[in-house]
C-alpha cells in the first residue's frame, strides 16, 4: 500500500475515534489536555472546519454518523447567521465548509438557503470605489486581506446557483484588485492592504499576522496560492492561474532552504525564534494539487511533487496518530506574535482535504 492510502487509513481510524468522543455541539478550534475545544465562540472564522472535516469523511466513507454531527453543527451555526452585526468577511470559510459542502453532497435545500444568505452578506461588504471586500468590522472601512481570496468561492458558487452574475462580478472585482495590489513582483504577498474607503485609492500595506511590514507570512502566501487557483477554476482567467503559479514558485523556493520542507510562520523573519506553521504548508499543498490539475502535462510534476513533499514531511514530523490526542497535525501557529506550536483545526482540515484529493476525490467544497 502506498503512503497516500496508508495515511488515509490512519485518518479514518483516528476520526472514527475522535468524532465519537467529541461533543456533537462543539465547533472545534484547537485542543487542550489532548481534547478538542472551541474557546472562540459562535462567530469565530474557523467554525466551518470541523463540519468540513466531517463532510470530507462522510464523502469518502458514507458513514452516516459523520453526516449526523455535521448537520447538527450547521443548525448551531444559524445563531451566527442570524446576528449580522457580528459577522465578517470570513462567512465563506464558515458556510462553504458547512452548508455548501452539505448541499453538494446531499442536496439539502436548507443548506443552499443558508449558503446563499452568507453569500449575500459577503457581497454586501464590497466597496465599489475600491473594488475590494472589506475585512473585519469596527472602523477599518478600507482594510482588505489576502485571506479573503478563500471566501470569494462562495460568490462564484452563488452565481452558479442563481444564474445572477452580480456575485461573480464582485468576486472578480476583489480578485483583480488583490492581484494588482497584494502580489509583489517577486511572488510574495502582503497580508493587509488599506484603501481609501471613499476614493478606493491604495493607501498602505500593513504587517498583519507575519513578522512585520514587507515580511512574508506563510499562511498568507498559502491563502494566495489556493485562493487564486480557485478563482481560475471558476473563471478560467489565465491571470489567476499565473498568480497561483507565481506565488507557488516563491513558496517552493523558500521551502527549499528548510531541512524539513515545512514552513515557519514567516519566510522573512529572524532565524530565531523558530515558529513552525504546519497549517501554511498543508493549505499551500491543497492549492498546488489543484494547480497540477490545471497545467499542461510537463508542468504538473513541479506542483504535485512539491505538495507531496510538504505533506509527507508534515505527516512524518508533525502528525500525532495516537488515540490520546484528538488533533492530527501539530505545530500550527496563529500569528508571529501569538499562539505558537499548537494544533489548529484548519491544519487537520487541509491535511485531510489534501490526502483525499490525492486519493482521487475531486469534489471541491470551495
Ligand atoms: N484567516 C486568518 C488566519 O489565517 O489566521
Amino acid at each position: 500500500m502506498d503512503w497516500v492510502d496508508q495515511t488515509w487509513q490512519k485518518i479514518e481510524k483516528k476520526l472514527s475515534i475522535t468524532s465519537k468522543r467529541t461533543d456533537n455541539n462543539l465547533l472545534v478550534y484547537t485542543t487542550e489536555n489532548n481534547r478538542f475545544v472551541n474557546k472562540r465562540g459562535i462567530f469565530w472564522w474557523t467554525n466551518g472546519f470541523w463540519p468540513g472535516i466531517l463532510w470530507l469523511m462522510y464523502s469518502q466513507t458514507k458513514d452516516e454518523s459523520y453526516k449526523k454531527i455535521a448537520n447538527n453543527l450547521e443548525v448551531i451555526l444559524d445563531e451566527a447567521l442570524s446576528n449580522l452585526e457580528h459577522l465578517h468577511h470570513d462567512v465563506g470559510f464558515m458556510w462553504l465548509l458547512s452548508s455548501v459542502a452539505n448541499y453538494k453532497l446531499t442536496g439539502n435545500p436548507q443548506s443552499k438557503k443558508r449558503a446563499l444568505t452568507a453569500a449575500n452578506i459577503l457581497a454586501a461588504r464590497f466597496n465599489i470605489a475600491g473594488n475590494f471586500i472589506r475585512a473585519w468590522n469596527e472602523d477599518r472601512f478600507g482594510w482588505a486581506i489576502i485571506d479573503c481570496m478563500m471566501n470569494i468561492p462562495l460568490l462564484y458558487w452563488a452565481t452558479e446557483q442563481t444564474q445572477d452574475p452580480r456575485f461573480k462580478h464582485i468576486a472578480q472585482g476583489h480578485a483583480n484588485r488583490t492581484l494588482e495590489t497584494f502580489i509583489r513582483p517577486d511572488g510574495s504577498v502582503n497580508h493587509i492592504n488599506v484603501f481609501g474607503p471613499e476614493t478606493g485609492e491604495f493607501v498602505e500595506s500593513l504587517g498583519g499576522q507575519g513578522y512585520g511590514l514587507g515580511s512574508s507570512w506563510t499562511r498568507g502566501q498559502a491563502w494566495a496560492i489556493y485562493g487564486f487557483i480557485l478563482s481560475y477554476i471558476y473563471t478560467k482567467e489565465q491571470k489567476y492561474l499565473d498568480a497561483a503559479k507565481s506565488v507557488s514558485h516563491y513558496f517552493i523556493a523558500a521551502l527549499a532552504s528548510k531541512d524539513d520542507f515545512v514552513p515557519d510562520c514567516d519566510f522573512r523573519a529572524p532565524k530565531e525564534p523558530i515558529y513552525k506553521d504546519t497549517t501554511a504548508g498543508v493549505i499551500a499543498a491543497c492549492g498546488m494539487i489543484e494547480i497540477s490539475k490545471n497545467v499542461p502535462e510537463f508542468e504538473k510534476d513541479l506542483y504535485l511533487n512539491s505538495a507531496m513533499k510538504i505533506l509527507k514531511q508534515t505527516e512524518q514530523r508533525y502528525a500525532d496518530w495516537s488515540e490520546q490526542e484528538d488533533s492530527i497535525v501539530q505545530a500550527g501557529t496563529e500569528s508571529y506574535n501569538n499562539g505558537h506550536n499548537i494544533p489548529i483545526i484548519y491544519g487537520d482540515y487541509f491535511f485531510i482535504e489534501a490526502i483525499s484529493k490525492l486519493r482521487g476525490n475531486d469534489i471541491l467544497f470551495w
